[in-house]
């Protein structure tokens, strides 16, 4: 398996053994990013984040991760203090990022970006998010979360439920649960359905897939209940979204329909669709989820930058 050098634009660029070693590698590394133990792996190598969009999960995950393995960060968390201000080209951008750092992690609200990006540059990119595109690395650190939580991937039902139309985790998450032979129920509001682009895409694993906007119904069955937001800024017409906010809110009274080892998930961050008394039920794991993303990251990191030595 060869990792090093590689970029990390979308979750199909992987395949389920690719992506179990990540996961494997992920495990090994929890006790260091529980800070219990420290690393010089990543010694003398600099992470570049170039952060086009909002962030507070992905880009400190990503410069903690860095930092634990013993390397440096540089980058910017709002383009408006750099020179893309002055017209600068997000190829441009990159073509710096390349010969200042050892990877780079780009977070932008067009689709396609980071594929693009990765056109320009001789280092590792990796995806953080590029606009309704996709999101590779949080889905990796959501089958994470799943395994830990239920022992394996393979054989839960899992409902990926919200804004599936412009929401990119469940985007990249809908083809890796395909991946895995997952069921996948998707339920959204109208008009906010998964792409069918996607649906194509996942079809060819043969994977059972069913499409509802009635939650209540499909509760009971589920194993797996991931939540996404409403993502506002992608509305061309803020009126549309008003339409839809608020239609699904995950609470306790609702959980009663569910299986009593359901797991709640969020990639976050979360507006209203899950009451913070979900918070104190065996039910959430989105925090669990979050801190998942340390050792995930880490994984990927080490294994694109330094390969698979140890
Ligand atoms: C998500 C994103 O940016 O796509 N956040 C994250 O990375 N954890 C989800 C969202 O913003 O709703």
């Amino acid at each position: 398996m060869q990792f090093k050098g590689r970029d990390v634009i979308a979750i199909k660029d992987f395949t389920k053994a690719e992506i179990m070693h990540i996961l494997d590698e992920a495990e090994k590394l929890v006790p260091a990013a529980k800070g219990t133990t420290r690393m010089t792996n990543l010694e003398g190598r600099i992470l570049c984040t170039l952060f086009f969009e909002p962030s507070t999960r992905t880009r400190l995950s990503f410069e903690s991760a860095m930092q634990i393995l013993g390397g440096g960060v540089i980058g910017f968390a709002d383009p408006t203090g750099s020179s893309v201000t002055k017209g600068e080209t997000l190829a441009d951008t990159v073509r710096m990022a390349d010969a200042f750092g050892d990877a780079i992690v780009l977070r932008h609200p067009l689709e396609g970006a980071a594929r693009l990006a990765s056109e320009h540059s001789n280092i590792p990119v990796i995806n953080a998010g590029d606009g309704a595109g996709q999101h590779p690395t949080q889905t990796l650190l959501d089958l994470f979360t799943i395994k830990r939580a239920k022992g394996k991937i393979e054989g839960n039902k899992v409902i990926l439920l919200g804004d599936l139309k412009y929401g990119r985790t469940v985007h990249s998450m809908a083809y890796a649960l395909a991946m895995f032979g997952v069921e996948i129920c998707f339920v959204s509001p109208k008009g906010l359905e998964m792409p069918r682009e996607v649906i194509r895409g996942i079809s060819s694993f043969g994977t059972e897939t069913r499409e509802t906007h009635d939650l209540a119904g499909v509760l009971p069955e589920a194993d797996v209940l991931y939540v996404t937001r409403i993502q506002k800024e992608r509305f061309p017409d803020v009126e549309d979204y008003l339409k839809v906010a608020g239609t699904y809110r995950i609470d306790i009274e609702m959980l009663k329909k569910a299986k009593s080892d359901l797991i709640v998930m969020h990639p976050l961050p979360r507006v209203d669709e899950i009451a913070k008394e979900v918070d104190s039920t065996p039910h959430a794991w989105y925090f669990k989820q979050a801190f998942s993303a340390i050792p995930v990251r880490m994984a990927i990191l080490k294994l694109i930058i330094e390969g698979d030595a140890s």
